[in-house]
C-alpha cells in the first residue's frame, strides 16, 4: 500500500495520511479474506475525510495496491 501511495503521489499535506492508508490496507484484507475484487462501492464505504481532496489519487493507489497485496 506504501509503494501505490508514493506511486500515485497521494500525500498533500499528510495530515490525513496514516489514517487513510491503514484503512485502505485494513479494506484490502477484508475484500482480500471475502474471496472477491475490490469494487468501487468498497471503497466508497471508506469514510476518512482529507481536507486536500486527494480522493480520487487514494482511489487509485487502493485498486493498484489491491491487486498487488
Ligand atoms: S493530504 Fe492533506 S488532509 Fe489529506
Amino acid at each position: 500500500m506504501q509503494q501505490a501511495w508514493l506511486k500515485y503521489d497521494v500525500g498533500q499535506c499528510g495530515y490525513c495520511q496514516p489514517g487513510q492508508i491503514m484503512a485502505a490496507v485494513a479494506l484490502v484484507k477484508q475484500i482480500s479474506s471475502e474471496g472477491r475484487q475490490i469494487s468501487d462501492a468498497d471503497i466508497d464505504s471508506l469514510r476518512n475525510i482529507c481536507r486536500c481532496g486527494t480522493y480520487a489519487r487514494i482511489r487509485e493507489a487502493i485498486v493498484e495496491a489491491a491487486g498487488n497485496m
